[in-house]
């Protein structure tokens, strides 16, 4: 009924963020475009001519293609879904890969080149998959029967079945799940020349060293390829090979280890091959040692098996400042706490953060944690040094830093009628007064509370000078404390008497004037009551 507070835990923020930043899902009316049939001919006999021209033409090595021209050529890679097609293309294939769009949908607009990028270098690897687009705006009917929901959406269908696609978004990536779902989890390496050539095209990688590429180990391994969805793993049998990928290498027979494009760049394995136990190893250091918060990445990061977070929200200038502290920091606590920068210029990805701090205007360096496994959130109050950071860190994992309470400034009281109480003044002013306290939580979009606050101003005055009573109010959407953590309606009133200030009595906000004061005579003579007959 009441407007209701947004729960101020971070699975609030979890929550918030996933809907930021998966894809927009939009539902469209399967009925509402007709389905063109005239056209639809035309576009399926368009689609396989592009299809046709797919063979490279151009061979003189003097004709260059300009970026655009490359775009456009991969993006007929790319087979055009229309209703007529739809069922003879995903039943027809072992895999196809279907992008579902709308043409008016940014994301879908942002994904489309790197979905082509994609096509074209999958086809340079011969990759048996078909990479295929559907405008779910315009048949909706196909789109619907292949399951997509919302733009953009990816399935791959297997032999007809689909699955979520689970990936990132660059071409990159796609060409990386793709490989991993259709067949190729794993790169062999077999020479020095070979790996050298690896390493000019990729940064991070897991490398297996096996004597030979068979036994339970290595079946481990490769299932481990298939099922992680962004790293590419590649098999070396020479220890001589290995090295190249791998200087730190001293196990000579059987080896695996994480290699990332950043300072902290090795990550050798110690565990045993067993497929769980090398996907948690990845969970727990794919990351960098500071992580870049982007909407692409945002999912991955809210679901690292790593709970504890350390956020720094600085513009770019200020982190360039602060990269080797936090690197340097982050290594001390590898695996333990995850440590991210957010730009603090970036509404989209800051401000939901930064409000759950009450620190949404702040243009200064912000470091806080969340705990998103108990949902508590911390901030580091001092200046952000390599001391500071560190032993919030330390604190941190050991369990003995406070949660952190959003605050307004402590205001002057001297010559209020009602008394305006924050979140650092609600311990003192409140629950270790020596007052009755009559406090009126509210919120400045809830509509009820003005007609409240009125009531209590006119209360103020009535009771002024007598029966020790205190009136007070709480701005909740800028204060928080955890007394008030189940206090969700506004507004809310509620009796905090002397001597009984862990148990508030709540009043009814709908009662006349009247009835309220009557309510706090009765509540209160209870309470003197109750102390006397204790005498
Ligand atoms: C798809 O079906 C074909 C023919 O039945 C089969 O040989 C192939 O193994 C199937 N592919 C997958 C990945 O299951």
């Amino acid at each position: 009924m009441f407007p209701t507070k947004p729960t101020l835990k971070f699975t609030y923020l979890t929550l918030t963020l996933l809907l930021l930043f998966t894809f927009n899902y939009v539902s469209y009316g399967s009925e509402v475009v007709s389905d063109n049939d005239d056209l639809d001919g035309i576009e399926e006999l368009l689609a396989v001519d592009d299809e046709l021209e797919l063979e490279p033409k151009v061979s003189g090595g003097d004709v260059k293609l300009s970026e655009a021209e490359v775009l456009t050529k991969a993006q007929r890679i790319v087979i055009e879904l229309n209703n007529d097609n739809t069922e003879r293309v995903i039943n027809g294939n072992e895999f196809v890969l279907v992008l579902g769009y709308a043409p008016w949908c940014a994301r879908s607009a942002e994904l489309m080149p790197q979905f082509a990028e994609a096509a074209s270098l999958l086809k340079e690897l011969g990759t048996p998959l078909l990479m295929a687009k559907i405008d779910a705006d315009r048949y909706p009917k196909s789109a619907s029967v292949l399951g997509i929901k919302g733009f953009p959406t990816l399935l791959l269908f297997v032999n007809g079945t689909s699955q979520q696609y689970s990936g990132g978004f660059t071409a990159h990536d796609l060409v990386l799940w793709a490989r991993k779902k259709t067949g190729t989890p794993v790169i062999r390496i077999s020479s020095v020349t070979e790996a050298d050539e690896f390493l000019k095209k990729h940064h991070t990688f897991v490398i297996g060293l096996f004597d030979k590429f068979e036994g339970q180990e290595y079946e481990e391994f490769v299932r481990a390829a298939k099922s992680d969805n962004e790293i590419q793993f590649v098999e070396v049998s020479k220890f001589e090979v290995a090295q190249v990928l791998y200087p730190d290498i001293k196990i000579t027979d059987r080896f695996l280890g994480l290699v990332k494009g950043e300072p902290e760049r090795y990550t050798t394995y110690d565990g045993a091959f067993v497929t769980n136990e090398i996907l948690e190893f990845l969970g727990y250091n794919k990351f960098p040692l500071v992580t870049e918060l982007t909407e692409m990445n945002a999912i991955k990061v809210y679901s690292s098996p790593v709970k504890l977070q350390v956020l720094v929200f600085a513009n770019v200038d200020d982190l360039k400042n602060l990269l080797d502290t936090l690197q340097d920091v982050a290594r001390t606590f590898k695996s333990k706490i995850m440590f991210i920068h957010v730009d603090i210029n970036d509404e989209n990805l800051a401000k939901p953060f930064l409000s759950l701090l009450g620190l949404e205007e702040s243009k200064n360096t912000v470091v806080a944690a969340f705990d998103n496994g108990m949902s508590s959130k911390y901030l580091l109050e001092s200046q952000p040094t390599r001391s500071n950071i560190e032993e919030f860190c330390n604190n941190l994992v050991q369990g003995s830093l406070s949660p952190y309470f959003k605050s307004q400034p402590i205001p002057d009281n001297t010559e209020a009628s009602v008394h305006v109480i924050v979140g650092k003044t609600f311990d003192d002013a409140i629950l270790s007064s020596k007052e009755n306290v009559l406090l009126e939580v509210f919120a400045p979009w809830c509509i009820n509370c003005e007609a409240t606050s009125k009531q209590v101003e006119k209360l103020a005055k009535h009771y002024k000078g007598s029966n020790n009573l205190i009136f007070a109010r709480i701005d909740a959407s800028v204060n928080e404390h955890p007394k008030l953590q189940d206090v969700n309606d506004y507004p809310t009133l509620l009796l905090y008497r002397e001597g009984e200030k862990a148990n508030p009595i709540k009043l009814s906000t709908k009662s006349s004037l009247k009835e309220l004061a009557a309510s706090i005579n009765k509540h209160l003579e209870v309470q003197n009551h109750v102390a006397k007959d204790e005498l």
